[in-house]
């Protein structure tokens, strides 16, 4: 094999800038016997075996054959991935999967090693993957908890759960630091301040690795990753997987401590992120991921990708991507079964010297460090570790208690009228609202599915919603509780709990253009103002993955609480709003917010900013008895919302993120050339006044067609709405339909969803062969049934019969002459 060394070096600029990072004192040291072993093993592997060390495989794309074959350092398992494709996948199947996957990883007979696979997991809030699992608040109302203890106990437990199904490490905690709290990982951030990460992110790290020296890496912990390095919450406008671009010293002083932290206490891996800094992609960073983090930081474990992360690389694609590992990427999380040619790629990169072998030594070299370090040569096979098939671990009630006296320490009271809070449980107590008996929706994103969506009550055996909690302590009390999501009743209550908020999201789908809630919807805020013209005072439990403007909801609240996303034991809020029979405190607030509250709905705003006042600052949290702040007239004025530029999906060629998708019948395909025809479509590219800048489409009618610009992620269209804004399509008809035509959004992978709108009439008053533009005001699309918040296919065009046309230019802009739809 070819040896080259022609690793980058580091120019003078780089090695001052360098210095704004420390210096690294990690708990666990390089040991020389570790060392040794390590050498060893790595001077047998052939590169084939190298290269299989350094790719990680998603469970749904991989058999047992393959890793067999393949012999792959490590795989995992998505957020809403499960054995054999099953939701209600038992603790015996997890542990049957690990087993399987570690005997054929240590079966010689096909790939000629025998170095033992392992197993990452998203266990992000408690083993979140796992039916029955404790699943404790997620990291926004650990970080209102403001106790490290705490914390270390949580991962402690989630290690155990996770070692009961024989998986060998997570990737968690996450460390960032959200800086706008658009960011649908808001949740997943402890605060939007790093001084928390400083305490939290080694506590957080000894829970789930335990403490070096004493019980590292042990039969009850699991290996952890610091991620995503570095800067994911600092994206301009909140953009998930958008561009930080703070200073570099910003950037470590923000963005980097939790690195500092974690590392110190030991991480063993690192997980670059979706994120550019200063307009380059993190995976693809030489300096941050090896100048920095290994070189100068000092390092030693190993840096996995995210999801396909290294094919957003420029010039990379998701099957073939050297500059990753060039750029110090050690192990690429490679789901899809994209993982083949990218393995076979890496071969040939590796033998051609594209990729230097002292890279590919040294990526390997760490991976196998950790997997001496965590015992994984002398631990016995998953399924015969001591935790191992231990259903009683799962959702045990010593993790619950942690969970719920978390749940407690983590509300923030914001607003108290004369002390209405705490209720004595003895009254007649109305429970309403979407959240009250919804663990789904307390749980939000990475919940049993990835999005968190998707799930009912009985999917969290085991579970108690926050209505389970206040009807058994109301009942205890001799009260009486009622549960009417409605909001409605028979005989007055004395007082009415309304717990509303957020619906679930994760990554890309929970992100916003702005931070009111319910926009465009105040059903909730409607609910609360009319219990209250009943004369009936309202506590409101607000539910939410971010602080969000709620001006109106406050005003409409005798108290106001935010949950955040408990989690599994709703019952520890009852715990905390409802007082003892006799009348004395249960347990008191504790939680401060680790965000500050915005005052506008467009506000922007952190902890120490001079330019901008939130309504309520960090450090915020009512404690019983202490005066409330907040009247009853905050400012509802949205003020004039910020003009929303027009958005452009079509130009010369479609606009990024959206993909050109076609349907003919029930199968669909994305376009993937400048002339293709699939089913009863067909899409060319022509000359207009630049090269190939239309496109001509045309449906022949043998069966039902449509075209569709679609992203992987939704977009929130809100605020076109808002100010009236059309889709318009510059067009030029070249055959009249045969049959209706519809244009609109569309849903997610083609699902026929309401949107559409009958666009026959236009088209057949349209004359022949002139360009000509044709408006859908969004209040038509909207009527029509379409979620504008959530939309994922702004454009979508449909019909049975014979069409067609040709488009140029297509947008979402403010047309004067469209019709509208009144709401
Ligand atoms: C997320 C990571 C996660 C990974 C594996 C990615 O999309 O950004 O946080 O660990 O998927 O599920
Ligand atoms: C996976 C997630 C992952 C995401 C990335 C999903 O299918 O289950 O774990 O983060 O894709 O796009």
């Amino acid at each position: 094999m070819k040896e080259t060394t022609s690793q980058p070096t580091t120019d003078n600029q780089t090695a001052e800038s360098t210095q704004i990072w420390p210096v690294l004192n990690p708990e666990v040291k390089a040991d020389p016997q570790v060392e040794q072993k390590v050498k060893d093993l790595l001077a047998e592997l052939t590169l084939e075996q190298k290269i299989a060390q350094m790719i990680q495989p998603e469970i749904r794309d991989i058999t047992i054959e393959d890793m067999r074959k393949y012999g792959f350092g490590s795989y995992l398992n998505g957020g809403g991935s499960f054995p054999n494709g099953d939701k209600h996948a038992t603790v015996k199947d997890w542990v049957d999967l690990a087993e399987a996957m570690y005997q054929a990883s240590v079966d010689d007979s096909l790939d000629g090693t025998r170095i033992p696979t392992m197993w990452g997991t998203d266990a992000v809030h408690g083993h979140n993957n796992v039916i029955g699992a404790t699943l404790f608040p997620h990291n926004i109302g650990l970080g209102a908890a403001h106790n490290p203890a705490l914390i270390e106990q949580v991962a402690g437990a989630t290690a155990r759960e996770v070692m009961a199904t024989g998986i060998d490490w997570v990737f968690a905690p996450t460390v960032a630091v959200t800086r706008d709290d658009r960011w649908g990982r808001t949740y997943e951030a402890y605060s939007e301040d790093p001084e928390i990460l400083a305490s939290y992110a080694s506590a957080i790290v000894r829970g789930l690795q335990g403490t070096p020296g004493k019980d590292f890496l042990n039969e009850q912990r699991v290996i952890s990753t610091v991620k995503h390095f570095v800067g994911d919450g600092g994206t301009e406008g909140g953009d998930d997987q958008g561009n930080n671009t703070a200073s570099e010293q910003e950037l470590f002083d923000i963005h980097a401590q939790g690195y500092v932290g974690g590392l110190n206490a030991g991480s063993q891996s690192v997980m670059a992120s979706f994120n550019s800094w200063q307009g380059e992609k993190i995976h693809g960073s030489h300096y941050m991921l090896t100048q920095v983090l290994k070189e100068r930081m000092g390092f030693d474990g190993f840096v996995v990708g995210d999801w396909n992360g290294h094919g957003q690389i420029p010039g990379c694609t998701n099957e073939d991507c050297p500059q990753a590992a060039n750029a110090g990427l050690d192990m690429y999380m490679a789901p899809t079964p994209t993982w083949k040619p990218l393995y076979y790629n890496l071969i040939e990169q590796a033998k051609s010297g594209v990729i230097p072998m002292t890279r590919i030594d040294d990526a390997v070299t760490r991976i196998l460090r950790v997997k001496v370090r965590a015992g994984l040569f002398d631990k016995p096979s998953p399924a015969n570790r001591p935790l191992s098939g231990d259903t009683s671990l799962i959702g045990a009630k010593e993790h619950r208690d942690i969970a719920r006296d978390a749940v407690r320490q983590s509300l923030v009271l914001l607003k108290n009228k004369n002390n209405i809070l705490p209720l004595n449980p003895g009254q007649k107590v109305l429970v309403a609202g979407t959240g009250a008996d919804n663990i789904g929706q307390q749980s939000g994103g990475w919940s049993i599915t990835w999005q968190g969506t998707g799930n009912e009550n009985s999917d969290f055996p085991g579970a108690s919603s926050i209505w389970d909690g206040i009807n058994a302590a109301v009942t205890a009390a001799g009260g009486q509780a009622e549960l009417s999501v409605q909001g409605e009743f028979e005989q007055k209550p004395d007082v009415a709990i309304v717990v509303f908020g957020e619906q679930p999201y994760a990554e890309g789908n929970g992100d916003l253009d702005n931070l009111e809630y319910q926009r465009g919807d105040k059903s909730d805020l409607a609910m609360l103002q009319a219990l209250k013209a009943k004369g009936i005072p309202v506590v409101s439990l607000f539910i939410s993955g971010r602080p969000m403007w709620v001006n109106a909801e406050l005003n409409a609240s005798d108290a106001f609480v935010a949950v955040w996303l408990p989690g599994t034991e709703g019952q520890g809020v009852a715990d905390v709003i409802l007082t003892k029979a006799d009348g004395s405190v249960n347990f008191d607030f504790h939680g401060k917010l680790s965000f500050s509250w915005p005052d506008r709905p467009d506000q922007v705003v952190n902890r120490g900013d001079t330019d901008e006042t939130p309504l309520l600052p960090y450090g915020f949290g009512l404690r019983y008895g202490q005066d409330n702040t907040l009247g009853d007239d905050l400012n509802t004025d949205s003020g004039t919302t910020a003009t929303v530029a027009q958005l452009v999906l079509f130009d010369r060629a479609v606009k990024a993120p959206y993909e050109v998708e076609l349907h003919s019948g029930d199968s669909k395909q994305q376009q993937s050339a400048n002339v293709q025809t699939f089913g009863a479509l067909s899409v060319s590219s022509f000359d207009l006044n630049v090269q190939e800048d239309a496109r001509l489409v045309s449906f022949d009618g043998s069966e039902s067609a449509k075209i569709a610009f679609i992203s992987a992620f939704p977009k929130d269209l809100r605020g076109y709405w808002e100010q009236g804004a059309s889709l318009i399509v510059n067009y030029r008809l070249d055959q009249a339909p045969t049959a209706p035509v519809y244009l609109g959004f569309g849903c997610d992978h083609g699902v026929e969803c309401p949107g559409l709108i009958d666009i026959s009439e236009q088209l057949n008053q349209a004359s022949i062969g002139e360009w000509q533009t044709l408006s859908v005001s969004l209040s038509c699309i909207g009527k029509a049934g379409s979620n504008l918040g959530q939309v994922f296919s702004p454009f979508t065009l449909k019909t049975d019969g014979k069409l067609t046309l040709a488009f140029s230019h297509i947008e979402l802009g403010v047309d004067a002459q469209a019709n509208t739809c009144d709401q």
